[in-house]
Formats: C-alpha cells, structure tokens, sequence
C-alpha cells in the first residue's frame, strides 16, 4: 500500500485529478470505477477542467459507480446518479451509454445486483476510486463479520446515517443501498483511495495499521498489490 499525505483536500484533487487525467490520456477507453461523497469531489473538478479545456475527452471512458441508495429516485438531488451527473459527468463528453449504475428502484434487487456484477465481469474495471467511511466501510459495504462478494442490497449502520443526513433536508435519508461487494472492488487493477478530515483518523489507523478483518472492510486493501492511499495531515494523524 503507497501512503501519500498532502496537505489539503484541495492538493488531493490536483493529485488525484492529475492521475487519473494522464491514466485517461494513455488509454482513452479506460474503465473506471467511481465514488461519491465529499471526498472525490476536488478530484471530479480537476477532470472536469481538464475535459472542458480540450486536455482530455471521456468520449470512450467506460464508468460504473459503487453504490445507490435503494427507493430513492433516480433524479433525485441526492441520488448518487445526479450527484455524478452535477460533479462530473455533465461537465464532460462522456456518453451516457458509457455510465453504469446499480438501479436501486430496480423491481428484483438481488437479480439487478448479478446483472451488475457479470457486467463488471466483464467490463473489468482499471481504475477504481474510493472514499472510505468512518467506520472502514468502502462502498457501502459495512462493517460485518464477513466480507463480501458481488453486489448486495446492505443496511446501513447509524455512523453511516448519521454522517450522511445532513444531505438530507426534505425528505428521510434512504436507510438502504445497493453495493458493489468487496470481491469485486478487489478484482480492480489499480485502486486510489482519499480521506480527508480528522473524523477519518481512525479508519486510517484501523486500515493500515490493523489486522486485516470485516470489522474494517477497508482493511482488505493490505491485500491488494496497487493501492495509493491519499490523506491530508488530518487523517493521517495515528498512521
Ligand atoms: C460513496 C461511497 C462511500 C463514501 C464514504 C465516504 O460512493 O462509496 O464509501 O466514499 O462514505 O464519504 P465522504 O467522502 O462523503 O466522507
């Protein structure tokens, strides 16, 4: 595991943005797995940019996102589809037939769920952007007493809801979400992760420094052979 500290969230974005920009350039029908959230956001802005100044173009780029919420519209504002359109894509020439989704309104979870996995089968995703939760969680995939597969329907834990809420201002936050599952995160070529903020110290602490368990779901990427973590100095403080 490469560990890189910046000093800021915004050095992040540079630095991701930057990495995933020249990963663009050297092959333009990349596959790439996306993460919603605070924490890619000045990366999204940095590859916005650069596609809005002709530097690179996402026409062949190739997305699928780790989660959504279940019973939530599609459209609406904190739909992790309309997050991604207003954070990125909608500042790019990807092609919508290029972005994936699990469709957390889909009829028949558990099949929307294997569709999505024999796609990302075969699909085989390059480069996959993470944030990480509180409480180790990537994706949604929650603290347990095992890790996961392929994709799932997950109820999320309260230090989930609680962190995410505050997006929530009308309506109630969604208490369910389709994931993909660890396995298939794993199966990524490369894989970049960013926290940011104090209140990511300690899953920091928990992913590099300790055992490698389901307790901390982010823990499992000790395992993998090409992973960048990125963390200000705020969440790297126990590391
Ligand atoms: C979102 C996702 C989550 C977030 C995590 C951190 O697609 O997969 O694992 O990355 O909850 O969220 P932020 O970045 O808002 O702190």
């Amino acid at each position: 595991m490469e560990l890189i500290v910046k000093e800021n969230a915004e050095e992040i974005g540079q630095a991701v943005g930057e990495l995933f920009c020249k990963a663009i350039e050297k092959k333009p029908n990349i596959v790439l797995g996306l993460a919603t959230g605070a924490s890619p956001i000045p990366t999204y802005r940095y590859i916005a940019h650069a596609c809005e100044a002709g530097r690179i173009s996402l026409r062949d780029v190739r997305t699928y996102n780790l989660d959504e919420y279940v019973d939530l519209p599609r459209n609406d504002k904190n739909s992790y589809y309309t997050f991604m359109h207003r954070e990125l894509f909608d500042h790019t020439d990807i092609r919508e037939e290029n972005v994936h989704f699990l469709n957390g309104n889909a009829p028949d979870p558990q099949a929307e769920c294997a569709a999505y996995d024999r796609a990302l089968e075969h699909a085989q995703v390059d480069l996959q952007l993470l944030g990480v939760g509180r409480n180790g969680h990537i994706g949604f995939n929650e603290p347990s007493n095992v890790f996961t597969k392929g994709s799932f329907k997950v109820q999320l834990t309260e230090s989930t809801l609680e962190a995410n809420s505050k997006y929530f201002d009308e309506n109630p936050m969604p208490h369910y979400a389709l994931t993909m599952g660890i396995g298939s995160i794993m199966k990524a070529r490369k894989i970049v992760m960013i926290a940011t903020g104090e209140k990511k110290a300690d899953a920091m602490k928990a992913m590099i420094c300790g055992e490698v368990s389901p307790l901390c779901p982010a823990s499992i990427l000790q395992f993998h052979h090409n992973v960048v973590v990125y963390m200000d100095k705020a969440a790297a403080k126990y590391v």
